[in-house]
């Protein structure tokens, strides 16, 4: 039986005055060592070194831009109120839904899910808590009975056969990634890379297989922090995403003139220009990209799909056809001038893209269309709605958070999948502002309970 201190070694407080003092002058008096510890205070040790070794990792400064424009927190209506002020018409057959005012506390700020006719928010660094969608309240975290007991992915997908949930959590203590249900022959596992010079590595792991069983391709260095889709074409198990080089976690180090790095970072630069600097320029400007992983060579064959005039992400698609080879997707195109600016991703349009056919005159890049908003409107929350009964993968809708800075007014916005670039079919104006955010999701009503 091991004997350790009492109490807590550390204080608990990770303030940066209480951290630059030498660890080993908290050490508590000695006739604390001794006692048996109880396993709530070894929780504790581990949670201030994780915090300690965090704020001596990374410096984190105030970024005034989140608290401006409709980046800046909102005070919540606090009760379901009826929209009334609709332009244009939501089609007869558009499912019914609910909007989702996200709470901004206890780590559930990144995105909503549904299952099991019950609705989640999330973060990555926590358990997803159970909320009642009809007024928002918190019913508590799920730890889905018992079996998970670490943080749990913003980026659940739902296998459209089975209905299977598929999650998987990172962690900073061992095991470092677990993998929840799946559904289909293979697992995608990608890893994000955000240190330059290191290796990226793109792991296949069949349905019933374990770790060990892992197929491990290494390719050119990246960070991909949203995946499009990944299926199965012949030999070769395709993955799409949006990928960049760098990462915005944790932004510009410390003693970097911020307003600059994030000029370069979201603007795209050519490799080849003077004085080029792969750490900073183009760093954050996300483009869709295919590897293709061939398990029988195990060769990889990977490029960049469009070029180099738009960055996008937050993608979104039809999940029918999650696992499965598609032929579309829809992203949020950035507005890399003003993102420069404020240091945040503003994003000023949706793009479709489709990956069967070429861009004209262009055999290299796919066809891509785009939806423009007005001057000064940004978007948010991207979301594919599918039409009930409808057969082509692009029989649908894009339903999105459109906000005008101008006028402070947000609406939901209603695009025709296949008349994309035409105006939006419907405008609904909100009572209030809704601020950026990470993630949105479209519950049809009948979905939950
Ligand atoms: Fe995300």
């Amino acid at each position: 039986m091991q004997w350790v201190p009492a109490a807590p070694i550390f204080s608990m407080k990770s303030s940066s005055s209480s951290l630059s003092q030498p660890i080993s002058k908290k050490l508590k008096k000695p006739e604390q060592v001794g006692k048996k510890i109880p396993f709530e205070s070894l929780k504790a040790v581990f949670a201030t070194l994780v915090n300690a070794f965090v704020n001596s990792a990374f410096k984190f400064g105030e970024n005034h831009t989140i608290l401006q424009g409709n980046f800046a927190p909102v005070d919540e209506i606090g009760e379901a109120v009826v929209i009334s002020n609709i332009e244009g018409q939501i089609p007869m057959d558009f499912p019914e839904g609910i909007r989702f005012g996200k709470t901004n506390k206890d780590n559930g700020n990144t995105s909503i899910f549904q299952h099991g006719k019950k609705v989640y928010t999330v973060a990555e660094d926590h358990l997803p808590y159970e909320i009642n969608i009809a007024n928002l309240d918190t019913y508590g975290s799920w730890d889905i009975n018992g079996t998970w007991n670490r943080p749990f992915t913003s980026h659940p997908k739902v296998a459209p056969q089975t209905g299977e949930l598929i999650i998987m959590g990172s962690d900073v203590k061992k095991p470092y990634y677990v993998l929840g249900v799946i559904s289909g022959k293979y697992i995608i596992l990608t890893f994000i890379h955000f240190e330059k010079d290191k290796e990226s590595r793109i792991g296949v792991m069949a349905r019933y297989g374990d770790a060990e069983s892992i197929i491990w391709f290494q390719v050119q260095n990246h960070c991909t922090f949203h995946l499009i889709n990944s299926f199965e074409d012949g030999d070769e198990v395709v993955v799409r995403g949006c990928r960049t080089t760098g990462s915005f976690i944790p932004g510009p180090s410390y003693k970097t003139d911020e307003y600059q790095w994030y000029q370069r970072a979201y603007r795209y630069t050519s490799i080849e220009s003077e004085g080029f600097d792969p750490s900073v320029d183009s760093a954050i400007f996300p483009r869709p990209y295919e590897w293709r992983l061939n398990l029988k060579t195990q060769k990889v064959t990977e490029a960049f799909l469009t070029g180099t005039e738009y960055a996008m992400d937050f993608p979104t698609m039809n999940s029918n056809f999650l696992g499965y080879k598609n032929k579309y997707a829809y992203t949020q195109v950035l507005d890399s001038a003003v993102s420069s600016k404020s240091g945040m991703p503003n994003f000023k349009m949706f793009a479709k893209l489709s990956f069967d056919e070429k861009e004209k005159g262009n055999g290299q890049f796919i066809k891509e269309e785009y939806h423009r908003l007005e001057e000064g409107t940004f978007c948010s929350g991207l979301q594919f709605v599918g039409k009930p009964g409808g057969v082509d993968e692009d029989d649908g809708w894009l339903v999105c958070y459109v906000h005008d800075e101008r006028r402070n007014v947000s609406q939901v916005y209603l695009v025709d999948a296949r008349k994309f670039s035409e105006e939006p079919i419907a405008k609904i104006t909100l009572p209030q502002r809704v601020p950026c955010g990470f993630h949105a999701s479209f519950i049809p009503k009948d979905s939950f309970s």
